[in-house]
């Protein structure tokens, strides 16, 4: 069992164009693609790490809150 202090943490994505694409990348050996979302500018999600979910990957002009900072995709 992983333990909820490894993952549990909220990152929020704010889309700046239409057809960002927010991308969750499972846990474990394998890495593959589980969940994909559609944004639109001006929208927000608020996504969690989970016991399925070890990264996001994130596709398009966006600002990526996370407890680190912010970080605005470029080309
Ligand atoms: N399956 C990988 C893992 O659990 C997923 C992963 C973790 C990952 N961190 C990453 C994929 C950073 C890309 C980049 O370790």
């Amino acid at each position: 069992m992983i333990e909820p202090y490894v993952y549990g943490d909220y990152i929020a994505i704010k889309a700046l164009e239409n057809g960002v694409t927010v991308i969750g990348l499972t846990r474990g050996k394998d890495t593959k693609l589980h969940h994909t979302e559609k944004l639109d500018r001006g929208e927000v999600i608020v996504a969690q790490f989970t016991e399925h979910t070890a990264a996001i990957k994130v596709r398009g002009k966006a600002v990526v809150y996370t407890k680190f900072g912010s970080i605005e995709t470029s080309d």
